[in-house]
């Protein structure tokens, strides 16, 4: 392929592709997950959240035909809860775990939330830039929150998602990411 017409070979990330995860895609997920987080689901629990729990909207991301991405959230009347969010570690900075936020957030909008929450370990600074990005601000802090080495949780919320200010911002804030990594 030509160097123009190749994305990763140009500089730029290959197209990010969302779509919702199936059992298949929990083997792959699995990956990044243990790459991810010190304390992992298994993956009986994404097997459960897909089979059994309405209020549970999981995605994937797809670039250059594997999985790089994934995140999750249930969504209750007007709140909405991310319940987790991972980019496989080889594809970091590269405006995927934004691309998965933004599906998180247009999702849970468009099933009618108003509120989103999530809970973030104290030291991890990446993670908490990126919600700032977006509007969360920390409301509380869960002490001991995290059982393998008791650190503590900031509980943060963004919204109301769906007012003219919030809007205005995800559009700005969407426009700026597409034109550095496109969606496809
Ligand atoms: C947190 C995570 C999902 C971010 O995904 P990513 O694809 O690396 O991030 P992106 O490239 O989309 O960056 C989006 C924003 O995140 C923040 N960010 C990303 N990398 C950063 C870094 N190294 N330092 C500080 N902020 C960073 C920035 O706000 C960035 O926006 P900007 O480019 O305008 O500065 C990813 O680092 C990850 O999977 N971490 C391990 C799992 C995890 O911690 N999940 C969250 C649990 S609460």
């Amino acid at each position: 392929m030509k160097a123009e017409l190749d994305p990763q070979a140009a500089g730029q990330p290959s197209p990010l592709a969302i779509e919702p995860m199936v059992e298949a895609d929990i083997q792959p997920v699995m990956r990044i997950e243990a790459q991810s987080f010190s304390t992992t689901w298994p993956s009986n629990a994404f097997y459960n959240e897909l089979r059994d729990n309405a209020l549970a909207h999981y995605f994937v991301g797809r670039a250059g035909g594997r999985i790089v991405a994934y995140g999750g959230i249930w969504v209750i009347l007007e709140d909405s809860h991310v319940t987790t969010i991972a980019v496989a570690s080889e594809e970091r900075g590269r405006g995927y775990g934004e691309a998965v936020l933004l599906h998180l957030l247009d999702d849970a909008v468009a099933r009618g939330a108003a509120w989103m929450t999530l809970e973030v370990r104290e030291s991890n600074a990446v993670a908490q830039t990126l919600y700032r990005k977006y509007g969360f601000t920390t409301v509380s802090t869960r002490k001991g929150y995290y059982s393998d080495n008791n650190e503590s949780a900031l509980v943060m919320w963004a919204g109301n998602l769906r007012s003219e200010i919030y809007r205005n911002r995800l559009r700005a804030l969407r426009a700026a990411a597409l034109s550095r990594s496109p969606a496809s």
